[in-house]
């Protein structure tokens, strides 16, 4: 297997491998490689939808996505359809976000599937390291962040579409460190985005406000941090839910671009990092 890195911050292509037929030694170096590189990237791959999923079950359950248990969408619950038509005006995850971050246990890794892209380039998706994005902070604004608790409303995704609940639906809401600590590295990330935060709890809206935008603007352009990635047809990408954060670019208009992720739970909530 061939690991190599995008950028020294974030994201590595690994060559060489076949996801439908993994041995233990090549799981091993794929999990290795996820916690050190966050992003992968994956090419040539041709998966049916169960060894799709099965890939996604080697790091731990899969996660059903909120619109689906609210009957939105019934089709195989595990797999959310990520389908952008030739004239679509919205596409999936244009914001920067962490996939459902609402959630009381929000996944910690999801996995695209594209298969179709959009035969004039574009359909990127851009990441940005979490990590890198609160260590950058200075030692004063981080001790002012940690310990403070962030709530996450999954309305506030779902009205930037357009999409209102019916009766009897409902989304998760959850409030979560807004400085967690990653469970498999011990370090401490930035656990916020405007597709589903609302606010920092304890303080002023209008501080909160100022506090997140400031720290949305920040991880949203500085590109030391980030990786884009280009597709092609039959690529899978998996990235770590808590250590970064994604958005999709719609600037295919006239084409049509097609996938399938599954994500996989995490084991527990989010928990506060400290420090000693
Ligand atoms: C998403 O999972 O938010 C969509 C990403 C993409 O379509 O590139």
């Amino acid at each position: 297997m061939d690991i190599l890195p995008i950028t020294p911050t974030i994201g590595a292509e690994i060559n060489e491998v076949d996801l439908a037929a993994l041995d233990s030694s090549s799981f091993a170096a794929i999990e290795h490689a996820f916690l050190k590189h966050h992003v992968l990237v994956f090419r040539d791959q041709i998966l049916t939808r169960d060894q799709h999923k099965n890939f996604g079950r080697l790091f731990g359950e899969l996660h059903i996505h909120p619109s689906k248990r609210n009957g939105m969408n019934q089709e195989d619950p595990e797999l959310f359809i990520v389908n952008t038509e030739p004239d679509a005006k919205l596409t999936n995850g244009e914001a920067w976000h962490s996939d459902v971050s609402c959630e009381e246990i929000p996944p910690m890794a999801s996995i695209l599937y594209v298969t179709r892209c959009p035969e004039n380039g574009g359909g990127d998706t851009m990441f940005v390291n979490m990590h890198a994005a609160f260590a950058e902070l200075s030692s004063g604004l981080q001790q002012l962040l940690i310990g403070k608790t962030a709530h996450h409303d999954g309305e506030i995704d779902l009205r930037n579409y357009g999409i209102s609940l019916r009766d009897g639906q409902t989304y998760p809401k959850a409030s979560h460190p807004l400085i967690p600590v990653h469970p498999k590295n011990g370090k401490p990330y930035l656990f916020a985005n405007g597709s589903f935060t609302s606010h920092i709890e304890g303080i002023s809206r209008w501080e909160s406000d100022m506090l997140l935008k400031g720290l949305y603007q920040r991880a949203a352009t500085n590109p030391r941090i980030q990786c884009r990635i280009k597709w092609t047809p039959n690529t899978v990408v998996m990235w770590d839910n808590r250590s970064v954060q994604h958005r999709a670019i719609l600037d295919y208009a006239g084409f049509a671009r097609y996938g399938e992720r599954v994500s996989v739970l995490d084991r527990e909530r989010p928990r506060a990092f400290q420090l000693t």
